[in-house]
C-alpha cells in the first residue's frame, strides 16, 4: 500500500515526560563508576529500573553508592548491584536473572553495553592474553549477553553499545582496543537489521572521545601525551569530556524519542574527530 502524507507533523509537539522510562527495566554493564555509573543515573532519573553491574570486589561500595543515589532520585526507579564478570556465561546469566527479578513484568527493555578496559599496548607488545582480554570484553561479552537478553526484550526494546572515538582515530597503542571497539559499530548495524522489523528493537552505538574517568586517567603517559594536541584543538572546548556529556545521549537513545534512529553511531567527542 502506498504511504500517505503524515498529517501528524502539523500537531503540536507533545510535552516531554520527565519519567519517560518509568516501568522499564535496564541493564548497564560496568556501572559501578565512570561513564556507566552516569548512564545508570540517567536511565533511573528518567524512571527506569537498573541492574548496576561491576566485576571487582573493590567496587562493591561504589556500586552500592550508585544504588543509593538512584533510590533517592525521586523517580521511583529501583536498582540492584550485581557483581558479575560479563565475559563468562555464569556472569551473563546472573545479570539477566537480576533484570528479570527487578522487572514487574519479567521483561528487559534496555541494555547498555558499557563495561570496558582501555589498556594501551604497542603492537610488538600485544600478547595472546591481552588480545583475548580485550576481545572477550568488547566482542564476546556483548554478543552473548545480547543473545541472552533478546528473548526477554519486548518491541520498543533498546540496545546501546558504548564504543569509542578510538575505533576511528588511529592513536598509537590501540591495536586491539580500537579494533574491538570498531566491532561495536558493526554490531549496531547488523543487529539493527536483524532485530528491527522482526522484533521492533533499535540498536545504536555511542562513541565517546576522552572522558575524565578512571579508565582515561589510567592510560599510559605516552598515550595521554599523544592525545594532548587533539584535546587542545577540540572544536567544542579544549577539554576532555565529562560523564554528563555522554549519559544524556544514551538516555535519548533509550527513549521512545529515538524510535527512528537505529544502526547509527553517534559521535560524542566535542568534534575531536568528525564522522
Ligand atoms: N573514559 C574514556 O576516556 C573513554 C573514551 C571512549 C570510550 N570509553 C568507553 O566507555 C566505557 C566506560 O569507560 P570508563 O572510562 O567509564 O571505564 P572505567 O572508569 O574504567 O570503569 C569500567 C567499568 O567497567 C567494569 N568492568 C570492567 N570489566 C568488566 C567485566 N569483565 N565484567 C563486568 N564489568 C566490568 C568496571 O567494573 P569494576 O569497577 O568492578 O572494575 C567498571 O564498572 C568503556 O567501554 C570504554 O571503553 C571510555
Amino acid at each position: 500500500m502506498p504511504q500517505t502524507r503524515d498529517d501528524s507533523n502539523a500537531s503540536p509537539v507533545e510535552p516531554r515526560k520527565i519519567y519517560d522510562l518509568a516501568g522499564l527495566t535496564s541493564i548497564v554493564t560496568g556501572s559501578s563508576r565512570g561513564i556507566g555509573a552516569g548512564i545508570a543515573f540517567e536511565l533511573a532519573r528518567r524512571g527506569a529500573n537498573v541492574v548496576v553491574n561491576y566485576t571487582s570486589s573493590a567496587s562493591q561500595s561504589l556500586a552500592e553508592s550508585v544504588i543509593s543515589t538512584i533510590e533517592k532520585c525521586g523517580s521511583g526507579a529501583r536498582a540492584v548491584a550485581i557483581q558479575a564478570n560479563i565475559v563468562t556465561t555464569e556472569g551473563q546469566n546472573k545479570i539477566v536473572q537480576a533484570a528479570l527479578d527487578l522487572s514487574k513484568e519479567g521483561k528487559i527493555n534496555i541494555i547498555v553495553h558499557n563495561a570496558g578496559n582501555a589498556d594501551d599496548c604497542y603492537l610488538p607488545d600485544v600478547t595472546e592474553d591481552f588480545y583475548e582480554m580485550q576481545t572477550d570484553l568488547n566482542v564476546k561479552a556483548p554478543t552473548f549477553l545480547t543473545q541472552k537478553v533478546i528473548p526477554h526484550m519486548p518491541r520498543g526494546g533498546r540496545i546501546i553499545l558504548v564504543s569509542s572515538a578510538s575505533a576511528r582515530m588511529g592513536v598509537a597503542q590501540q591495536t586491539v582496543y580500537a579494533a574491538t571497539k570498531a566491532s561495536n559499530e558493526s554490531f549496531s548495524r547488523v543487529w539493527a537489521t536483524e532485530l528491527g522489523q522482526s522484533k521492533g528493537i533499535t540498536v545504536n552505538c555511542v562513541n565517546p572521545g576522552p572522558v575524565a574517568t578512571d579508565g582515561y586517567f589510567n592510560s599510559t603517559q605516552e598515550f595521554l601525551d599523544d592525545l594532548k594536541p587533539l584535546i587542545d584543538s577540540t572544536p567544542a572546548a579544549a577539554r576532555v569530556g565529562e560523564v554528563r556529556d555522554i549519559a544524556p545521549i544514551v538516555g535519548f537513545l533509550a527513549s521512545e524519542e529515538s524510535r527512528w534512529v537505529t544502526g547509527s553511531t553517534i559521535s560524542a567527542c566535542g568534534g575531536l574527530i568528525f564522522f
